[in-house]
């Protein structure tokens, strides 16, 4: 539950899901995956779809509730949830692991991302309302950097992240358009350091078929803490990850499988909030 001014809201994977689906269908997608291609592609899934089903001797049981819940997922608008949280991560490797990156490792975007949040100064701070700044501050510092330690001055670091209560601004209804949403621009040695809040766990809406999804194996929702990020510079290639936070719940058993070792943060809790330093660098684009 969230309190906005007078008003009370209890947010649900229905409102997210259903926000997450139009975002994604406004921008319609293409790919110039040729004929053949798709035809090597559809024959593998198809092969592999029907060796699941024979190995497990699927019922007409199971069938129909498949076909029921991916009904369900389209109509909860839940597929960019359910596909982030259990795909992307695998496409996100395979795209790294197809280069010679040895810059800051990516991880998955999620669906709730939007572009264009306010440029923030590289010292700045992070909308927010009065009850986020009540939260245990995070001060996030660094520097953006390319592979020789030269810093990128003007660099962009997009930075989103859920509220104490697990909410994405835009996504969630009664929360400020750009709350928790900023573009921090670098100094001239590409330094950073932005006040914001200490993200929580955060449970991926589970009140509609992914919960169900997740239920049905005996599994968990749960992420842990993370922020999300995006960082880019003329001439270098843009990524898209997140961090974590040492010793955190989820750390070690994120639902979406997108947990790496060298994006776990190293807080210090000093008196003004917790601080986390995190150098980012950035490959050139090829
Ligand atoms: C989902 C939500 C997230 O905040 C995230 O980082 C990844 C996935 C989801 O609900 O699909
Ligand atoms: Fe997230």
């Amino acid at each position: 539950m969230t309190s906005v001014e007078n008003q009370t809201v209890d947010p649900t994977a229905h409102d997210s899901g259903n926000k997450a689906t139009e975002k994604f269908k406004a921008n319609r997608v293409s790919s110039d995956t040729s004929k053949e291609r798709a035809n090597a592609i559809y024959t593998d899934l198809l092969a592999a779809i029907a060796e699941v089903a024979h190995k497990h001797e699927i019922t007409y049981e199971e069938y129909a509730v498949l076909k029921q819940w991916m009904i369900d997922v389209g109509e909860y608008g839940e597929w960019p949830l359910w596909l982030d949280v259990f795909v992307e991560h695998e496409i996100e490797e395979i795209n790294y692991n197809r280069h010679d990156y040895t810059g800051t490792k990516g991880s998955i975007e999620g669906p709730y991302y939007v572009e264009n949040s306010p440029k923030l100064p590289w010292d700045g701070e992070m909308p927010m309302r009065d009850k986020d700044k009540a939260c245990t501050p995070l001060i996030f510092e660094g520097q953006v950097t390319d592979l020789d330690g030269n810093g990128l001055g003007g660099a962009e670091i997009e930075l989103w992240h859920a509220d104490e209560d697990g909410f994405y601004s835009q996504f969630a209804p009664g929360i400020p358009e750009w709350n928790l949403r900023g573009t921090i621009v670098t100094d001239e040695e590409g330094r950073y350091k932005i006040k914001t809040l200490q993200p929580a766990p955060y449970q991926i809406p589970h009140d509609g078929p992914t919960g169900w999804f997740i239920e049905s194996y005996g599994g968990h929702p749960w992420r842990p803490a993370h922020l999300h990020l995006r960082v880019s510079h003329p001439g270098y290639r843009t990524i898209t990850t997140q961090l974590y936070f040492e010793g955190g719940d989820y750390v070690e058993n994120d639902v979406a499988t997108a947990v790496k070792p060298e994006l776990v943060l190293h807080p210090e809790a000093t008196g003004d909030g917790n601080h986390v330093h995190y150098p980012f660098v950035l490959d050139k684009e090829n």
